[in-house]
Order: structure tokens, then sequence, then C-alpha cells
């Protein structure tokens, strides 16, 4: 079942309730059918059919409920299964569609109850609302995607772990301000990217624990008096309780909310990648080549190479952002419990999946597939005298103040400039012309391994911690994608 079944056109008038016509859940109180105008705002269909198949999980376990509570008989509640199974698997197979009389999914998927068990479908309707059930329907679809893109995630950490070890001693400019500061191992920088997306999985994994409360039974608003055991139905869902509130129930959306936050700054991390690797295969940088598969050309220029899955992940970026502030604009300020103005949540939320599993294996496969210029990195680790901090921490070692070794180095990266060369070719005698400090001993430090070899400290850049740090990354990996598929 997908989304984007054909989008209903407006609904008209009809029957209400009978299975021929349209559906209305409110037909009794109302003389004449909605206005179209009215119709063609409210509809909803066309983009929460992708809750279908939760709207019918939780449909049966609100049967088994009803059961429980003596208000369906042992042959309807086996006669209502039924056809909420076939329904399902006519959902699946798209021989039943939402057509253009239905509203949301809820009430298409009312028809399709009705049209096979006539009126005893109406009597699902009893304790529950399309309230709690939209609210339910959202978690449960949440709840599920938020495993999904875990395991995307996983894959692209898995292709970024990949690169890692295989250029484990490969040195790369490191940067700040875009200007080359300090050598680095190439898979230190690119273990920083997984770390931000370990934690981005680690987010989904704790908000998940916040969206498991299931708001079925909250009914309207205030519960129901038809002693059906909200618990019960919250267990069969999955769900670890059911909500503590009626009203909060059907009227919070921070659990979608917080998902597009979780999702919106997965967006910024990828965006983030994509920028590196837009840079890195640029002509200046000349870090990389892009696979061409994951490479795109000028439909002008014969040899361009475009790297636009890293330009659309840091794009993407955007429209999650996005979604996630006019969630919260929608959000802000509405008074308690129920609003239509709730049905503007699904939107954001279901653009953030989409993109999100657009992006991802797109990532994940350039990233593999990235060719690094191991010998241009190596020559590139420490152009712009960036092992000048070596040199200075080497004379603090020795006893010098570091603000005086600071400056003395200072004044040779000058010297070095004027003079056009690197600091490590700098003679005997011009070294003690710009200060006795620096004696011919000095250069055992400015090599770019020993530089990066130096700095083994937790979380540093040596190869040993560098290692460490993978593969406790790997193990983490490993726990989101069991996570993922639980
Ligand atoms: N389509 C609606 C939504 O998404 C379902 C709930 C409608 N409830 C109501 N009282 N009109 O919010």
């Amino acid at each position: 079942m997908t989304a984007d079944q054909d989008p209903p056109a407006a609904p008209g008038g009809g029957q209400p309730g009978s299975p021929a016509g349209p559906v209305r859940l409110w037909g009794g109180r109302f003389g004449a059918g909605p206005a179209d105008a009215l119709a063609r705002l409210s509809v909803s269909v066309q983009f929460d059919w992708r809750l279908a198949p939760y709207d019918l999980l939780a449909s049966a376990a609100h049967a088994r409920i009803l059961h429980k509570a003596g208000l369906l008989d042992g042959t309807e509640l086996a006669r209502m299964l039924a056809a909420i199974d076939d329904l399902a698997e006519a959902c699946r197979t798209g021989r039943f569609r939402p057509s253009a009389s239905d509203e949301d999914v809820h009430t298409a998927l009312e028809r399709g109850l009705l049209e096979r068990v006539g009126s005893l479908g109406g009597k699902l309707r009893a304790g529950r609302s399309r309230n709690d059930q939209v609210a339910t329907d959202l978690r449960l679809y949440l709840r599920d995607q938020a495993r999904t893109i875990v395991s995307r995630l996983a894959e692209l950490e898995d292709a970024l772990i990949g690169q890692a070890q295989r250029h484990a001693a490969v040195p790369v400019p490191g940067m700040t301000h875009l200007q080359h500061a300090q050598p680095v191992l190439l898979a230190h920088q690119l273990l920083a990217h997984v770390q931000a997306f370990a934690r981005d999985a680690s987010r989904l994994r704790d908000w998940d624990r916040r969206a498991a409360v299931s708001p079925l039974g909250a009914g309207a608003l205030a519960g129901s008096s038809l002693r059906i055991d909200p618990d019960a139905v919250a267990a069969e869902l999955g769900f670890d309780s059911a909500a503590e509130n009626s009203m909060d129930a059907v009227s919070d959306r921070d659990f979608a909310a917080e998902f597009c936050f979780a999702a919106a700054l997965l967006g910024v991390h990828l965006s983030r990648l994509g920028e590196e690797i837009a840079l890195w295969s640029s002509q200046e940088f000349g870090w990389i080549e892009i696979d061409d598969a994951y490479a795109t050309g000028s439909s002008i220029m014969p040899q361009k190479k475009n790297p636009d899955v890293a330009e659309l992940a840091r794009g993407k970026a955007g429209r999650l952002i996005g979604g996630l502030t006019g969630l919260l604009t929608t959000l802000k300020g509405l008074p308690l419990s129920y609003n239509r103005d709730l049905q503007e949540d699904k939107e954001p939320v279901f653009d953030a999946v989409d993109t999100l599993l657009a992006v991802l294996p797109a990532m994940a496969g350039l990233v593999d597939t990235l060719r690094f210029h191991a010998e241009r990195l190596a020559a590139l680790a420490p152009a712009g005298y960036a092992l000048a901090t070596d040199l200075a921490e080497l004379l603090v070692r020795r006893g010098t103040p570091f603000r005086e070794a600071h400056e003395v180095v200072g004044h040779l990266v000058v010297w070095c400039q004027v003079n056009d060369c690197e600091l490590a070719e700098v003679s005997d005698e011009d070294l003690a012309r710009v200060s006795p400090l620096l004696t011919p001993d000095v250069r055992e430090v400015l090599s770019v391994s020993g530089a990066i070899a130096a700095r083994s400290s937790r979380g540093g850049t040596a190869p040993s911690a560098v290692a460490a740090q993978l593969a406790r990354l790997q193990e983490d990996v490993q726990g989101q994608a069991a996570w993922a598929a639980s």
C-alpha cells in the first residue's frame, strides 16, 4: 500500500453510513451533506492513506477489546477479524482503494468494513473515536519508520566505517575555519561523522520510548464508559502502556514534533557530510573521485561530473527543518483537546520519513564507493604550516612558556612564508637566526605521522585512539541495527 494512490476528488453528499454511498461518520445530526468547498478542504485521504495498515491493526486490537468487554460476541468477533484481514489484504493488493467520497483513511476503511460485514462493521465505532484512532495510527506508523530509518542510517555508518578501515593510515589536513589546522587521520574525520549519526540513531531510540504510549481508549477526549481496557489494547499493539490522560492522548503531538526534530537534526548532519563530499570532489580540493554511479553529468558541458547526491543531502536538510518549524507552528497555542488543526501533523512527518529514506541509501552508496586520493592527501596534510603547533608544544615540553613558544613559531612561519618554504626545510643556521630555542633537533616533530601518533589520548587522532574509537562505534552500529530489527 502506498501513500500515493490517486488522490480522491472532493467528496459530495450521499447516504450517511450506507455501504453503497459515502460513509459519513456524523450523519445522524445533519440534514444536508457537506458543501463541496468544505469537503475539498477537509479531505486528507490523499496523504493519510499510508496509515491504513496501522489503522487496521488498531481496529483488530479494538475488536478484541470490545469482545472482552462483552460488546461483541464470539461469532461477531470472528466475522469482524476475518473482514479486517480481508480488507488488509485488499489494501495491500490495491483491490481496495480510497474513493472520491472518503474523507480520510478511517472513513475509507470503515466503508471497506461495512461493504464486508454490513451493519456489524458499525459496532467497531463503540468506545473509540477518530481522535484516539489517528493518534494511535500515527504513533504506530512512526515507530515502524523510526526502525527503518535507523536501519538505513546504520548502513551509512557502516559505509563510513568501511572507508575508515580501508584508509586507516591516510592523513588529511584537519581544518578549522576551512583552513588547514593540524593533520589528522582521514579515518578520524570520517568517524567524526559516524559519531554524530550514532547520536541521531540513539535519539530515535530514545524518542521511541516516549512514543510507546497508546492513545486508544481515550475516545474523543474523555475516555470510555464501555469498560474497554486501554492497557490490553496497548499491549496488543506493542506499546509499553496506555495513556494516563485521555485529553493529553488526543491533543498532543509532541511525539510527531520530536520525531521531526530527530529527523531534522539527522538532516543537518547529512548536510555536513554532503557539503564535505562536494568540497572534496572539487578541483581545488581534489581529495576524492566520486563513483560514476553516484555522480551526474551536465547536459551542456561534456567534461562535468557533479556531486548531486551530496548536494541533495545538503539541500534536503532545508525541508526537514521546514517540516519541523511548520509543525511546531501548527501546534502552538492550540487549546485542549483535539482540534482539526492536528490533521496538519501528518504531511511534515511523512515528508521527513520519505526524505530520509531517499537520502540515506544514496549517501551510503556514495560514501561506500568514494575513491580517496591517498597520495595527494598525504602531501596536503602538512601544507599550510600545519605542524606549527607541534613545534610550539615541543618547546613547551622543553620548558618554554607557551606564550613565548607560540611567538617564536609564529616568527618562523612568517620567515617560511617570506622565503617560500616549509617548516622542515629551514636550515640549522636560519632556525637559530629566528630563535636560539630552535635547535636543529626540533625537526624531529615536524613529521605528519609523528604529529598524528602523538595525539594518542582518548578521542585523539593517533592510530591507536582511532582504532579504539572505531571498535566502539562498530559495536554501537550493531546495536542500532539490532534495535531496528526489533
Ligand atoms: N483526519 C483526522 C485527523 O487527521 C482524523 C480525526 C478527525 N477527528 C475529528 N474530530 N474530526 O486529525
